[in-house]
């Protein structure tokens, strides 16, 4: 967890009364991490609020790209991304683990005049 200490590093949850933690997504060093909705939580708009919130983290402390790493098959993370500005940078072929992940992107904050 040590990965989340210093400015705009973050590991949020989500809850709900009756099942407790349903969900997580964390930001470090301009990374998106752990996000991750339980599947009685899905689809009702939990992973684009805690994206949100992490992209609002991000930009708080830096003017950098904000990246998330995304396994080809992973069509609802893809299209979340997507949805919300990351754009796809490359492929992560260094990593065994990672073969087939795709690098997606949200350009730097001051690149985008609509944001400001
Ligand atoms: C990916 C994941 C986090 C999405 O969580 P969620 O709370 O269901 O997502 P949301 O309800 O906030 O949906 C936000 C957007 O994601 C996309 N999406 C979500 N579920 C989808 C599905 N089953 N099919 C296609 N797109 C989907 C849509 O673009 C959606 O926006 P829309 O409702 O306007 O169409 C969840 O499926 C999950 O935990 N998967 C396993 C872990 C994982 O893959 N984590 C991501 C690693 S990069």
């Amino acid at each position: 967890m040590d990965v989340y200490h210093g400015p705009g590093n973050r590991l949020l949850v989500a809850a709900s009364r009756t099942d407790g933690l349903v969900g997580m997504g964390g930001v470090a060093d301009g990374v998106i991490r752990r996000l991750f909705v339980i599947e009685k939580w899905r689809g009702r708009g939990i992973a684009r609020a805690l994206v949100m919130r992490l992209i609002a983290l991000h930009r708080s402390v830096s003017s950098q790209p904000l990246t998330a790493l995304v396994a080809g098959w992973n069509v609802p993370a893809r299209k979340l991304f997507l949805s919300r500005g990351f754009q796809p940078t490359g492929l992560f072929p260094q990593d065994p683990k990672m073969a087939g992940c795709e690098i997606l992107s949200l350009p730097d904050f001051q690149a985008r005049p609509q944001d400001v």
